[in-house]
């Protein structure tokens, strides 16, 4: 049997998709699709959970338009993502990207986006999930970590990955000073990535993603 087959196509054959980009905090990972020329163009929404977020005013600074779901205004995870998928449905994007957002959506937003939504995390996943991912690799003593791209499932930074750079721990390394070296490599990786994606050029195949 031809093994194309069992891909999930995770973006649309016809052409290039909009994406909403969804950022708690400053933003650097938006700016970056933003001063790409082949993303720019696709990303139909900036959403925060923060009204302070930097994030807007990056948004705003490129004439994209942004929207503020708080989730102080909802009652739980479920009615804060519908409120979400709402707003990103309405902004015509037919895909997602995670770009520093700290909430975690309701699986109910995943099934309304399927294989649609990106995320991008400071480790190599799955070493150091969660909130403190250079924290612990600093803790923990590794010499190489990283960052990850993942296709977004129903466990937090689990999803199939879709790319890694490798990044050196070196011996006299704040969390700052590694973070930021973490960050010049995210602001290459997730551009190139967003770039396939909004184009349909990454196929979900169980754990894998297959880039066309
Ligand atoms: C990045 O380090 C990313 O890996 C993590 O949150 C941070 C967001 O940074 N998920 P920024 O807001 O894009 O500058």
């Amino acid at each position: 049997m031809d093994g194309a087959l069992h891909c999930r196509r995770a973006s649309v054959p016809e052409g290039p998709i909009d994406i909403a980009v969804l950022a708690s905090g400053s933003g650097t990972n938006l700016q970056a699709m933003i001063d790409n020329p082949a993303v720019r163009p696709h990303i139909s929404l900036v959403l925060s959970d923060r009204s302070g977020a930097l994030a807007l005013d990056r948004a705003g600074a490129a004439g994209i338009p942004s929207q503020v779901v708080a989730w102080s205004d909802h009652a739980d995870r479920d009615s804060f993502s519908v409120a979400v998928a709402d707003n990103v449905e309405a902004s015509g994007a037919k895909g997602v990207i995670l770009a520093g957002f700290m909430r975690v959506l309701a699986p109910s937003f995943l099934d309304r986006f399927p294989d649609r939504v990106l995320n991008i995390h400071p480790s190599l996943l799955p070493a150091f999930p969660g909130a403190h991912a250079v924290e612990q690799a600093l803790a923990h003593g590794v010499k190489v970590t990283g960052v990850t791209v993942h296709f977004v499932d129903e466990q937090v930074d689990d999803g199939p990955i879709v790319a890694q750079i490798a990044v050196r721990v070196l011996a006299d390394d704040t969390v700052e000073s590694l973070h930021a070296r973490i960050q010049v490599e995210e602001h290459v990786l997730y551009p190139a990535v967003a770039e396939a994606f909004i184009e349909g050029r990454l196929m979900v195949e169980g754990r894998d993603v297959v880039w066309r």
